[in-house]
């Protein structure tokens, strides 16, 4: 299939007539790749079951793995699912942004985009071209990250390109994800707690500020048992793997130099702005990847899927990366590595 690139930054009158060709192509049941604040999205008609299969055809995606709908405004989920008080307090922080909320489905969202599910992931984004697209489109847009399944989540146009270019329709360019990893998921329970499926940009921090109940789902930091169920669907399959092994370590500056100097083989090391210098002198041979100040988590977030995909591309024996906090915008970045990372820890 012939894919259409436009660019939509700046979102000027010209980029505006294009997204009304965008918004025509997912009415008529076509697929289109857009920006969003968190990472890009392979969008379609989320109330048509044949364009929501369509995305699961284009990423290789297995079919019980459950689409979010990106709806204009936060009260737009009340048509598409059954709200309550819970969501309302959720939207009123939170939306639009980087939240995913789930919530029991109405009947005119069909089972494939829930993948089977009673339940559906809203999402209200904050990114103007998203939203824009969304309300010319006219439906809520069903869209999961727009990478071939297992690999990193595209936070450029240029990776987009790499992934999908034949795949779908059109490619909308609106420059880098300005926050680099996937929404914060939440369900809400009957009770009216939150289970958080999937940390992000929003922490459980912040959630519990605004809900007094969040529970975090074992599956955002340890590997699934076997035979245990996953709460989230996505949460079985392999994720963000590159295909050389990945090892996070876990342990002091010097305990890090020491180990990394034993190291041999075509390596690379993705590591915190304050240690390259050290590291440089202490492996020459390997790549260093500035990975940011080791307290500026958000630039980490930034940079993350773009050093795996960088990397990917190098085929080394080995990459290497700092084991990082679970706290804050930290548990994002945890939960996106230990995956990586096949859960290879070494602790030094
Ligand atoms: O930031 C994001 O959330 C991006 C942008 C494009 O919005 N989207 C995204 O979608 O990351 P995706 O499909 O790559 O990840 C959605 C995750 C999957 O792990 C899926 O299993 C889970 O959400 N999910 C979707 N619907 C669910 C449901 N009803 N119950 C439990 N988990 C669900
Ligand atoms: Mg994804």
């Amino acid at each position: 299939m012939e894919t259409e690139i436009i660019r939509a930054i700046p979102l000027d009158a010209r980029a505006d007539a294009d997204l009304v060709r965008a918004a025509k192509v997912i009415r008529d049941g076509g697929l289109v790749v857009f920006p969003t604040e968190t990472v890009y999205g392979l969008g379609a008609d989320a109330t048509s079951a044949p364009a929501a299969a369509k995305i699961y055809a284009a990423k290789g995606r297995p079919s019980d793995n459950p689409l979010i709908i990106h709806i204009a405004k936060p009260e737009d989920a009340a048509l598409y699912t059954y709200t309550t008080p819970t969501y309302e307090k959720l939207a009123r922080a939170f939306m639009p942004g980087p939240l995913t909320v789930i919530l029991p489905s109405r009947e005119n969202i069909p089972k494939t985009t829930r993948g089977g599910l009673d339940t559906v992931a809203v999402r209200c984004p904050s990114h103007p071209v998203a939203h824009r697209l969304i309300e010319l489109s006219g439906v809520p847009i069903a869209a999961p990250s727009a990478n071939l399944s297992g690999s990193p989540s595209p936070t450029s146009a240029a990776h987009v390109i790499d992934d999908m270019r034949g795949r779908v329709d059109m490619i909308i360019d609106g420059g880098p994800s300005e926050f680099g990893l996937e929404s914060t998921i939440v369900k809400i329970e009957d009770d009216g707690s939150l289970t958080l499926l999937r940390p992000g940009r929003i922490t459980p921090e912040e959630l519990s500020a605004v809900i007094p109940t969040v529970r975090i789902a074992g599956a955002v930091t340890e590997q699934l048992k076997d035979g245990e169920v996953a709460l989230s669907p996505g949460m079985k399959y392999r994720h963000y793997a590159p295909k050389c092994p990945v090892f996070l370590l876990d342990g002091k500056t010097d305990a890090v130099r020491e180990y990394l100097k034993a190291r041999e083989g075509h390596i690379a090391v993705i590591a915190y702005s304050e240690d390259i210098t050290a590291l440089r002198t202490a492996c020459p041979d390997a790549d260093l990847y500035d990975f940011g100040a080791r307290a500026d988590e958000l630039s980490q977030a930034h940079r993350l899927f773009y050093l795996l995909r960088e990397a990917d591309k190098k085929n080394y024996d080995t990459i290497y990366a700092p084991l990082p906090p679970t706290d804050g915008v930290g548990l994002a970045l945890y939960n996106r590595m230990i995956r990586a990372a096949a859960h290879q820890i070494v602790k030094l």
